[in-house]
């Protein structure tokens, strides 16, 4: 399929935007980095993730936050919001993940994630929040 450039529109989370405007279990379209993104807040957690599904390419705008996933709106893949893993088919390939920070009441998207560093940072919480009996 080819591709075109993503077309972008709401607010540019780089240059942040109120607090206020980041429901929790809502998401918000907007675009960091020339790329479409998707800025949300579950169970008080901010994140950030890429807007296009990795299986056709929609729009996930119109797509659900459901147990920390996003669900894509056109065949309901599942992406998780903290790694943007696919964790449901029909998408086998992962979505990015950004960085978000607050400062003064306003919330930025600073930046796109390495996949590991991604991986490594969910897993060293999940180890503290979940310590083995061994
Ligand atoms: S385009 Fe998202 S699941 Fe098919």
């Amino acid at each position: 399929m080819a591709e075109g450039p993503a077309v972008l529109s709401g607010p540019d989370f780089e240059s942040g935007v109120p607090l206020s405007s980041v429901a929790d279990d809502e998401l918000l379209l907007g675009h960091a980095g020339g790329e479409p993104v998707l800025l949300g807040r579950s169970g008080g957690e901010l994140f950030a993730v890429g807007a296009s599904c990795s299986h056709y390419g929609a729009s996930m705008a119109e797509g659900l936050l459901v147990d920390g996933t996003v669900r894509c709106p056109a065949h309901h893949a599942a992406f998780s919001i903290r790694t943007g893993e696919a964790v449901r088919a029909p998408a086998l390939n992962p979505i990015p993940c950004w960085t978000v920070e607050q400062r003064d009441g306003r919330v930025f998207v600073t930046g796109k994630q390495e996949r590991s560093a991604a991986l490594r940072q969910v897993r060293a919480e999940d180890a503290a929040a979940h310590p083995s009996p061994w």
